[in-house]
């Protein structure tokens, strides 16, 4: 079954921990948080110290998704924090290599993302390496933005790459993920949805979590 994966950007932050609770009863898989540095998208979210203090309020994986240049210099501080998974973005790493050895390095599950205008050729060289693969499928920065299809022949690529080398590399897509959209991505290969605006928007977020899985 795919795999659910809240997106706090949209949550109520006024209740952060009522929201987690309430989406924790739908029974998600995993926490996703949005690191944005001003930087590398026009967004500011939150660092280490609030991913830590969300920690405290789960047991649910976190799944940290780091929109910021440079992340080599905060890779330690998000791990301590408590993250499970730690998706760094391909566009700014200029020695991708060395970041995924150095998020290895701490025993945590590694992810690496590309944008919507990125080809899938790009990553290829370090995909064995990787846990998960994230496909954004809008341009990173914002939540509640609109699908973007042109994405789901990628999704497709990566599909058949991961089976033919028989690898346990995850596809994550995120970004305009809702039950429409869940379809094309999932029959394209996607194996975890990050959904936002989708969940947090909604009045029964466990119906739209439930959405989300349903073919
Ligand atoms: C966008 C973020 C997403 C965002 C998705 O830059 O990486 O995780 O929260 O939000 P929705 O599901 O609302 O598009
Ligand atoms: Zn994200």
């Amino acid at each position: 079954m795919v795999k659910v994966a809240p997106s706090l950007l949209s949550a109520d932050f006024r209740n952060i921990e009522r929201e987690i609770k309430r989406v924790e009863k739908c029974k998600v898989d995993l926490l996703h948080l949005d690191v944005m540095d001003g930087h590398f998208v026009p967004n500011i979210t939150f660092g280490p110290m609030i991913v830590e203090a969300i920690n405290r309020c789960t047991n649910l994986p976190l799944d940290v998704h780091l929109m910021i240049e440079n992340p080599d210099s905060f890779v330690e501080s998000f791990v301590k924090g408590g993250s499970d998974y730690l998706t760094v973005s391909f566009e700014v790493c200029r020695h991708l290599h060395r970041t995924i050895n150095l998020i290895k390095s701490f025993k945590v599950k590694v992810g690496c993302a590309l944008n919507p205008g990125t080809p899938f050729s790009m990553i290829k060289p370090v995909l064995k390496k990787l846990d998960l693969l994230l496909l954004m499928t809008v341009n990173p920065g914002f939540g509640g933005q609109k699908f973007t299809p042109s994405v789901l022949p990628k999704i497709e690529e990566a599909k058949k790459l991961i089976q033919e080398h028989k690898l346990r590399t995850e596809i994550q897509v995120d970004g305009g993920i809702n039950p429409e959209t869940a379809k094309l991505v999932k029959k394209a290969g996607a194996t975890i949805l990050v959904a936002g605006a989708a969940i947090f928007k909604s009045k029964n977020y466990c119906r739209t979590v439930k959405a989300l899985r349903e073919w």
